[in-house]
C-alpha cells in the first residue's frame, strides 16, 4: 500500500474514533479496566486530522495529548462511550473502534468504599455485559459509510477476527496478536493483519503506529 500522507485527501470527511480503555467502577475507589495505552486510536486521529478530516476522538482515560485539530470527547465507562458514539457517529464517513471496551461492568456500583473487614478473604462480584458499541454503530439508521473494528487476540487471530468482522457487520477489522510482547498495547510499534468483508487480507509488517495509521487510512479511503 502506498502511503499518501502529504495530501488533504480526507478533507470534507468526518471521522469518529474511539480509543483507550473504559473504566467500570466497582465502588468509589476501585474499578475494572483493560490494557490499552490509546496510542493506536490517537495515531489514527492525528493522521486523519493532518489529512484534512474533521475528527472526533472519543477517549477513555489515557495519558496522551490531544492531537492538533482533533475534537476530543472524554468518557469513562462503556455506557458513556456508547452514548457519545451513537451521537457522534451518525452520518460519519468513517467510524473506527480502537477502544479496548470493558466487556462487563458490575451489576450495581457500591456508593461507599467496600471494606475488607468481614469479607472472609473473598469478594464475589456479579458482572453484566456492556453494550457492544461498534455493533450498535454498524446497526444505526445513519450508519457511517465505513465501520472499522480492532481485534486483539492471543490465539487463532484470523478465525476470531473474521468472526467479529461478520458478526458485528463491519467493513474492516484490524487484528493483532497481543500474546506477543514486542508489539501492541503499550508499544509505539504495531504489526497487524487487516481483514475485509469481501474476504480481503492485508498483512502490515511491524512499523510505528503513526506510519501504520496512514497506511490504514489509505485503505479505508478506497471506494468499493
Ligand atoms: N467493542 C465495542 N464494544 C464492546 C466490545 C468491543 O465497540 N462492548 C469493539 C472494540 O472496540 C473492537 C471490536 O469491538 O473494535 C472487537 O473488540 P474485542 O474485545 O476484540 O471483541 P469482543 O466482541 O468483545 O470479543 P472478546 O473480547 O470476547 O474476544
Ligand atoms: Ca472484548
Amino acid at each position: 500500500l502506498q502511503t499518501d500522507s502529504q495530501t488533504s485527501d480526507w478533507a470534507g470527511r468526518r471521522v469518529v474514533i474511539t480509543a483507550g480503555p473504559t473504566r467500570e467502577a466497582i465502588d468509589p475507589v476501585r474499578y475494572l479496566t483493560n490494557h490499552s495505552s490509546g496510542r493506536m486510536g490517537y495515531a489514527l486521529a492525528q493522521a486523519a486530522a493532518r489529512r484534512g478530516a474533521e475528527v472526533v476522538l472519543i477517549s477513555g482515560p489515557v495519558s496522551l495529548p490531544t492531537p492538533a485539530g482533533v475534537r476530543r470527547v472524554d468518557v469513562t465507562s462503556a455506557e458513556e462511550m456508547w452514548a457519545a458514539a451513537r451521537t457522534e457517529a451518525a452520518g460519519a464517513d468513517l467510524f473506527v473502534g480502537a477502544a479496548a471496551v470493558a466487556d462487563y461492568r458490575v451489576d450495581s456500583v457500591a456508593e461507599q468504599k467496600q471494606k475488607k473487614q468481614g469479607r472472609d478473604g473473598q469478594w464475589q462480584l456479579t458482572l453484566v455485559e456492556n453494550p457492544d458499541i461498534i455493533q450498535g454503530v454498524a446497526a444505526m439508521d445513519q450508519r457511517p459509510a465505513r465501520v472499522v473494528g480492532f481485534a486483539a487476540e492471543t490465539r487463532d487471530v484470523e478465525t476470531y477476527a473474521r468472526d467479529k468482522l461478520a458478526r458485528k457487520k463491519l467493513d474492516w477489522i484490524v487484528a493483532n496478536d497481543v500474546s506477543r510482547s514486542d508489539i501492541g498495547f503499550n508499544s509505539t510499534d504495531n504489526e497487524v493483519m487487516v481483514f475485509g468483508r469481501d474476504n480481503q487480507r492485508y498483512d502490515m509488517g511491524r512499523q510505528p503506529k503513526s506510519v501504520l495509521a496512514d497506511a490504514l487510512l489509505d485503505l479505508f479511503a478506497r471506494a468499493d
